[in-house]
């Protein structure tokens, strides 16, 4: 049994600095305070800075698929024309929810791998002009691709349409200017990129999303944002239920973090440790998974290799190494496995897993030239 923690080079959830768990570890406030009421509003002002918005924020305490539901229940009336742009795993589950409340879908699905175009989301708009809602996934995590959102949501502005983002894996990683590219709604969460224990979901909510929502009547209770507003409202009030008061001071110290980083440089770390995590599959002769694997600065998603499956590679590095990296999801499942380099993940880490990943390649057969993935990584570290 090994007795050493765990990295997380996982999709999510992913490491967690010391400071952040400490700042969880802290006496509880209560939520109806001054304390708390000082915690919340400064990660509200993080989480603007993140998206570099000035569109309010709803806190949930909920996953990131939380924030998903509570988005769809907060605009939509049953009936409603919305497209959904689907690239894998994450965008299905748009699919789902907005079913489950009753709207007509148009299913803009790609094959798992590809990036949704801009063009397409015109075009699909064109021929149905009494769409009103654009769903669409920045990083899609099931198969690590990153769409270039800031064209699609031109397109969809200029036909009048609300835009809604899935940045849960995005943001914090690689850069989104909420204001700038016209994003009506955002969502987020804290167990990503930003280095904070799951649990908590934000959505940004600009002027066109508050819009949809007065006019929505999906029904709705926890999730519904007028009661977020009414409370942030009301002074020292905050939150209309119980927050995860931990979670949230948890990641207003992984915010904090971050601003001392600067934004311009934790995107910039995302693209280095990218960079690094392709050179070094690529020096092993595997093939990267997916459309413009340049720009999948979060997930680096792996073809196995002939004869090996995803489970042997993950449960190995896991078993042997202490490393813990995510298998195939869906119609990948046996194809290919994922490793997650956003967040608190350093170069070192990095090359610990491709040592890990050269020993276990060879223990299951393939042909490794040690010390290949390990240099690799190295020269892009040291360029
Ligand atoms: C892009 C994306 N959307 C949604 C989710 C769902 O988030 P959660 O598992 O926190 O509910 C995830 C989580 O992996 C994700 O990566």
């Amino acid at each position: 049994m090994n007795e050493r923690p765990e990295i997380l080079m996982t999709p999510g959830p992913t490491p967690v600095p010391p400071a952040v768990l400490a700042a969880q570890a802290r006496p509880l406030v209560y939520h109806r305070g001054p304390g708390y009421a000082a915690l919340l509003d400064e990660l509200v002002d993080g989480v603007r800075w993140l998206l570099d918005t000035k569109s309010d924020v709803v806190v949930y305490t909920a996953s990131g698929t939380g924030g998903m539901e509570g988005a769809v229940a907060n605009i939509v009336s049953a009936g409603d024309k919305v497209l959904v742009v689907s690239v894998g795993y994450f965008g299905e589950r748009f699919k789902t929810i907005c079913e489950r409340f009753g709207c007509d879908v148009t299913f803009l699905g790609y094959e798992w791998g590809k990036t949704a175009k801009a063009e397409d989301v015109a075009k699909a708009l064109d021929d149905d002009p009494e769409i009103k809602f654009v769903f669409v996934q920045h990083s899609e995590t099931s198969t690590g691709v990153v769409n270039d959102v800031e064209p699609i949501a031109r397109e969809v502005k200029a036909r009048d349409k609300i835009f809604i983002l899935d940045a849960i894996s995005s943001a914090g990683a690689i850069d989104i200017r909420m204001d700038d590219w016209g994003l009506d709604v955002v969502i987020g969460g804290s167990q990503k990129a930003l280095g904070a224990p799951p649990g908590i979901s934000f959505v940004a909510i600009g002027k066109k999303g508050w819009e949809a929502h007065r006019a929505s009547t999906a029904p709705r209770f926890y999730f519904d944002w007028t009661a977020y507003k009414d409370a942030a409202d009301r002074d020292e009030t905050e939150s209309p239920w119980t927050p995860a008061v931990s979670i949230v001071a948890a990641m207003v110290e992984a915010l904090r973090m971050a601003r001392e980083d600067g934004r311009q440089e934790i995107f910039d770390r995302h693209i280095l440790l990218g960079k690094a995590v392709k050179a070094g599959v690529q020096a092993l002769g595997l093939d990267l998974f997916g459309e413009d694997p340049e720009r999948a600065h979060v997930v680096t998603t792996v073809r196995v290799p002939e004869g090996i499956s995803d489970s042997e590679v993950v449960g190995l590095l896991r078993s042997k190494h202490a490393i813990v990296t995510g298998p195939g999801q869906g119609p990948l499942k046996g194809q290919v496995f994922r490793l997650g380099h956003l967040g608190w993940v350093e170069p070192l880490d990095v090359i610990r897993l491709f040592g890990a990943l050269e020993l276990v390649l060879a223990e299951l057969g393939y042909t490794v030239k040690f010390g290949a993935a390990v240099g690799a990584a190295e020269e892009v570290f040291n360029r």
